[in-house]
């Protein structure tokens, strides 16, 4: 017989559901969940994905940006066995959950940036972070190494980390893609749309209390639809229950470091949800 379950907690798991599902994940909930939801979820969907169509063909300038049905493409399913991440991650483990995502990943050919690659950059940190940062995508040094943010872009991100009064090891960070795109360039929707699903299923483990997004690539594959970072930063975003604040890449920091002052003021909402105070500076200096 079917469980009865309170609103809020039909309401926690229909989010939860039609998050997944969004994501082209299914089985994983097909056996336990109460039909209700299921139903629920059905109902939901096209109020929401009218809510989404509207939101994006909002703004002819943001359809100039990106055409409609490059933003709103549906992320791919995953090519993929049973999603067993979640009964891992009942146990805590996160370290575990998120082994499980890079198996699933193996040695992807999902999409075309796999021919150029070295190493599939996964992502660095601690899996318990408070605070997660998400980039673009691998360079050369990270494509050599498998580790994200680990050439200049990543020296100024360390030292932003430390202006925050956090180790790199307290962090946890992770890519749009996790193979690096031909001489850097921004991935292509069809890459990114295909990667992404990795990237919220690793969010969805770690679920940090805020969430940086480094750049117009990040911010535009977190939040569903592209917008200039201007009208995105110096704000937090409702994002799946975390704080989502949106900056400057260090790439364009590096370019252009008068920008580094608003970065720095982007960085200080995200301390001020976390409760952090900057390191004092030491005597002397
Ligand atoms: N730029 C990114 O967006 N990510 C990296 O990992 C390195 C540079």
């Amino acid at each position: 017989m079917a469980r009865q379950l309170d609103s809020a907690t039909r309401d926690a798991l229909v989010e939860r559901v039609r998050f997944y599902r969004d994501l082209g994940l299914t089985e994983f909930y097909r056996r336990p969940v109460n039909a209700a939801i299921d139903a629920a979820v059905e109902a939901s969907e096209p109020a929401t994905a009218a809510a989404e169509q509207s939101t994006f063909a909002s703004s002819p300038e943001e359809t100039a940006y990106l055409p409609e049905e490059q933003a709103i493409a549906p992320r791919k399913p995953i090519s993929a066995p049973p999603l067993v991440t979640t009964s891992v991650l009942a146990s805590g483990d996160k370290a575990a959950a998120l082994q499980l995502i890079r198996d699933d990943l193996g040695d992807c050919t999902r999409c075309a940036l796999h021919k150029g690659r070295n190493k599939i950059v996964f992502a660095d940190g601690d899996p318990n972070a408070r605070l997660m940062f998400v980039g673009e995508g691998p360079g050369a040094d990270e494509d050599a190494q498998g580790l994200p943010f680990v050439g200049r872009a990543g020296q100024l991100l360390n030292n932003m980390i430390a202006a925050m009064g956090l180790k790199r090891e307290q962090v946890y960070i992770a890519n749009v893609v996790k193979c690096r795109p031909p001489g850097n360039r921004t991935p292509e929707p069809e890459e990114a749309n295909t990667c992404s699903p990795f990237l919220f299923r690793q969010i969805d483990v770690v679920r940090p209390q805020v969430l940086v997004a480094l750049g117009a690539t990040a911010a535009t594959y977190l939040l569903g639809h592209r917008q200039p970072l201007a009208g995105l930063r110096g704000r937090v975003h409702a994002f799946r229950g975390m704080q989502l604040i949106v900056t400057y890449h260090p790439a364009f920091l590096l370019r252009d470091p008068r920008q580094k002052k608003e970065a720095w003021a982007d960085l200080q909402i995200a301390m001020k949800e976390l409760g952090l105070k900057p390191p004092k500076p030491a005597s002397g200096s």
